[in-house]
This record gives structure tokens, C-alpha cells and sequence, in this order.
């Protein structure tokens, strides 16, 4: 899979694209990541990329041409899922990873500041939120789609670290866990876990995975039931 990020700050990307597991899934060839400062992609003498707001009002907003000249610099920009990072955008969740997991080519466009010019929107094909609060750039956000993304990606993961179990996967939280020691100031690991008891165990984990998903997340076991 390869993707392409537009950001003005592409120092802000070196360490997390170069350590843990998205740096494996870059090792093994299972991702390639290029990352383009569309303040290269300026024409103006001082490379400027924002401008003040017709109407007036507070701060400045990204200009549409670098963006649109830095797209069009992209080879099969016209196939590539483009994303625009938004608060106004989609709640991001496990399911689009997937869903993106399965691109050949996304880009991701990170705006930074104030805000950008509306017309930006008609460039891409997805926007999308991290949460609802408000970040000073998309590149945060575009850093947690491709950690997200690259882990789902074939041959990524080992079958130890199996995100089949992992919270989200089924809809559901995971179930807690423990390991040693088995007894820490008198707060001991259940029983079972230690029974030996396979079938006892897969039943115990898979309660315990309800009650805490209706506990901290009953809006989880809404989209399940709705799904079905
Ligand atoms: N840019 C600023 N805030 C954001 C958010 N919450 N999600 C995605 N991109 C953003």
C-alpha cells in the first residue's frame, strides 16, 4: 500500500514513521510513505500558502492552488483515496480502518492554523475527525490513520500480536488481562485464568468482554446490533 501525506510540517512525521510498527510495516515492504511540503508547490516570491478570509474575521486560510498543484504532482492521484484531516470530517473508527486498509493509495492532506478555503473539500473524497476537540494541524490525525492502518496490513502483525482479539476488532472492548505475579498486594488473577481450563477460559473472556464494553462503551453494542 503506499501513501502520500501533504503536510507543511514534514519533520513532524520523523519519529513516528521511523520507529515501532509502522517502521516494521515500512521494513517489510508492506507500506511506502512520502510525504510532500505543498509549500513546495507555492507560486508566490515569499512561498505563501494562506491568505485572509474574504469577509474578513480572524487568522488565515490554507489557499486551494498548492494543494490542488501538489495533488496533481502525485502519480495516480486521480484513483488514490484522498482524505482531508477536518474536525468538521468523519468520526474516525477501527471500521474505516479496515476499510482503508484495503486502498492501494490513499493521500492524506493535513491543513494547519485557522482553517482552509472551502474549496479544498472538492479535492478529496473523505474527510475525517480524530475526535471532537481541535487539533492545530491534521498531522496528528494523519498519524494515527496510518499507525492504524499500517497494523492491519498483510504480514504486518505476528500471529502473537493478532489484532483479531483486540478491542474494536469484534465491536467489542478486549477483556482484561494479566500476567505475572499472580497475586500483587493481594489483588489476585482470577481463578480461571489459571485453571488450564481452555473452554472455561474462552467463556470467561468472552463475558468479560461484554461487561466491559456495556460499562464503558453500550454505544459499541448499539453498532453491533445495528450491523446485523
Ligand atoms: N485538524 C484539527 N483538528 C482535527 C481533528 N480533531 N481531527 C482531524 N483533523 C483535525
Amino acid at each position: 500500500m503506499k501513501i502520500t501525506i501533504l503536510s507543511l510540517f514534514p519533520e513532524m512525521f520523523t519519529h513516528v514513521f521511523g520507529t515501532s510498527m509502522i517502521l516494521h510495516a515500512k521494513d517489510i515492504g508492506a507500506v511506502t510513505i512520502d510525504i510532500i511540503n505543498f509549500r513546495e508547490f507555492s507560486t508566490s516570491k515569499h512561498k505563501k500558502v494562506d491568505d485572509a478570509s474574504f469577509g474578513g474575521g480572524p487568522g488565515m486560510l490554507l489557499s486551494i492552488e498548492p494543494i490542488y498543484r501538489a495533488l496533481n504532482s502525485i502519480e495516480g492521484h486521480e484513483t488514490a483515496t484522498k482524505i482531508l484531516m477536518t474536525p468538521q470530517g468523519m468520526p474516525y473508527h477501527q471500521d474505516k480502518a479496515k476499510e482503508l486498509a484495503m486502498k492501494d493509495h490513499i493521500i492524506i492532506i493535513c491543513g494547519h492554523y485557522e482553517g482552509f478555503d472551502e474549496r479544498i473539500r472538492s479535492l478529496v473524497n473523505l474527510e475525517i475527525s480524530i475526535g471532537d476537540y481541535v487539533l492545530t494541524g491534521g498531522e496528528i490525525g494523519a498519524m494515527a490513520i496510518v499507525d492504524s492502518v499500517s497494523r492491519l496490513l498483510p504480514g504486518v502483525l505476528s500471529s502473537e500480536d493478532s489484532f483479531i482479539q483486540e478491542s474494536f476488532y469484534n465491536g467489542m472492548l478486549e477483556y482484561p488481562q494479566f500476567t505475572r505475579p499472580q497475586d500483587f498486594m493481594g489483588m489476585k488473577v482470577p481463578e480461571v485464568l489459571v485453571s488450564g481450563n481452555h473452554q472455561e477460559v474462552d467463556k470467561w473472556r468472552n463475558e468479560a468482554s461484554m461487561k466491559r464494553t456495556k460499562e464503558r462503551r453500550p454505544d459499541l453494542l448499539k453498532k453491533t446490533v445495528k450491523k446485523d
